[in-house]
């Protein structure tokens, strides 16, 4: 709790300067909301109906790992995911990767954990897996795996956005995994020994590290800003909206593919910002953006963040208060066929480019019952129409199958599938 309000009031002296500022430093400084209810050490049950790491409340950190399969042996990656449960099971809840223990073994084989995360607490870390489509049927149309009549309809290949400008070595893959945990180090730790153990299956293809959380997934966690300086995540889908996580949400037997009841589908997109240029744009033109206030993240014409926006209300000039072209309007449910999101992204800095611009943006992280109706629309929307979009750009994308959660012994990641 302490380390959010000690960067939420860091990000105030941040954007001091700009008109606003000493309101959006009092909208900062009275929110006492705590960020999450559990302690930030404690640890995340792993087993369950759905996987942790999904509605379970946001951490700061991230780290996310693609990975290709490179073995063409289905026993061998079945072992593997057996492997991976196994370890994750223990990893998210403060122990180390093996049986053996994190200094445990012979002396003339490696260890069983790698050890940087020795003496940490859990972290509230949550290990959260995916399928791509090329685990199905790979780039070349083979079926390696014998599972290509179990593709999910829903895992359709998504299509091109105007403006996308994406980098195929950081987009796809055969394998996620999403580690998120309150502790940069636990999640690095994490991914880095389920890399281990995949040694000769598996081989990372990119990875991404993330801090900040961009969205609250809980309606007890205080909503935390993007590299934009905006409140991110205020109209999010969160665990207390039960009825709107079944419609929308998990996916059904019934949606086509049985193996992925209680799963839900992840779109990923790593998007770019020119932060530079963004600093350099006046408040109201930002605010005007977005469609909200930077102070108190209300929407425009109204006093608090979780005000409803009214779409329909005029200035004295005739034009909306919320412009057609707002970031809001464009993505609210009302104009996208009532589609929502649960959105779980971070903020990255990756150093700087070489230009003098910072490499920073939103790690974009959506989850859903069926892409093609909630990302694919909104999406297509925001990328003909968002005024945004002079600020950022689209640089990888990743689409997802999460099955459902592991249920306990015997069950393993997958297996529904194998
Ligand atoms: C709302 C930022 C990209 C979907 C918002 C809000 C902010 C924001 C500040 C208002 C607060 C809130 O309700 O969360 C950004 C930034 C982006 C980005 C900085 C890119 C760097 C996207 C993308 C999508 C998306 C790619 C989906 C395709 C949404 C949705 C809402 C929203 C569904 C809630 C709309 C509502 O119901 O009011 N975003 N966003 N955003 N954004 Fe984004």
């Amino acid at each position: 709790m302490v380390s959010r309000r000690v960067a939420l009031t860091a990000a105030g002296v941040g954007i001091a300067g700009v008109a606003g500022a000493a309101a959006v430093g009092a909208a900062m400084m009275d929110d006492d909301r705590s960020p999450a209810s559990a302690s930030p050490g404690d640890a995340v049950a792993f087993f369950g109906e759905h996987q942790a790491g999904i509605v379970t409340p946001a951490q700061d950190r991230l780290h996310f790992a693609a990975f290709d399969v490179i073995t063409k042996d289905r026993a061998k990656l079945v072992e593997m995911l057996r492997e991976w449960t196994a370890a994750a099971a223990r990893m998210t809840q403060g122990r180390d990767a093996g049986l053996l223990g994190a200094v445990g073994g012979q002396a003339e084989a490696p260890p069983d954990d790698t050890g940087e995360a020795l003496g940490l607490p859990a972290s509230g870390l949550t290990l959260t897996i995916g399928f791509g489509r090329t685990l199905f049927r790979d780039a070349a149309g083979a079926d390696r795996f014998a599972i290509a009549d179990r593709l999910p309809a829903a895992l359709e290949a998504l299509p091109h956005f105007p403006g996308d400008a994406l980098r195929p070595e950081i987009s796809d893959g055969d394998l996620c995994v999403q580690a998120c945990a309150n502790d940069p180090q636990v999640a690095v730790h994490a991914i880095r020994n389920l890399a281990r153990i995949g040694f000769g299956v598996v081989s990372i293809r990119y990875s991404q590290l993330g801090f900040g959380r961009t969205s609250s997934t809980s309606r007890e966690q205080a909503t935390a800003r993007n590299l934009m300086g905006f409140k991110d995540g205020t109209r999010n889908l969160k665990l207390e909206d039960t009825d709107l996580l079944r419609e929308q949400l998990w996916a059904r037997a019934e949606d086509g593919a049985a193996w992925m009841a209680g799963g839900s589908y992840l779109v990923t997109r790593r998007i770019r910002m020119t932060v530079e240029t963004w600093d350099r744009t006046p408040l109201a033109e930002q605010e005007a953006i977005f469609g909200r206030d930077k102070g108190e993240g209300a929407p425009l014409g109204q006093a608090k963040e979780f005000d409803e926006p009214d779409f329909a209300a005029k200035g004295a000039d005739g034009e909306p208060v919320i412009a057609k072209q707002a970031h809001i309007r464009l993505a609210h449910p009302d104009f996208n066929n009532g589609a929502h999101l649960l959105r779980r992204g971070y903020n990255f800095v990756d150093g700087s480019d070489g230009l003098g611009r910072l490499d920073a943006g939103l790690f974009f992280i959506a989850y859903q019952r069926d892409p093609r109706k909630q990302f694919v629309p909104v999406q297509r929307s925001l990328a003909r129409s968002d005024i945004l979009n002079e600020y950022i750009r689209h640089v990888s994308s990743g689409l997802w199958a999460c099955p459902p959660g592991v249920t306990g012994d015997g069950d393993h990641w997958g297996r529904a599938l194998f």
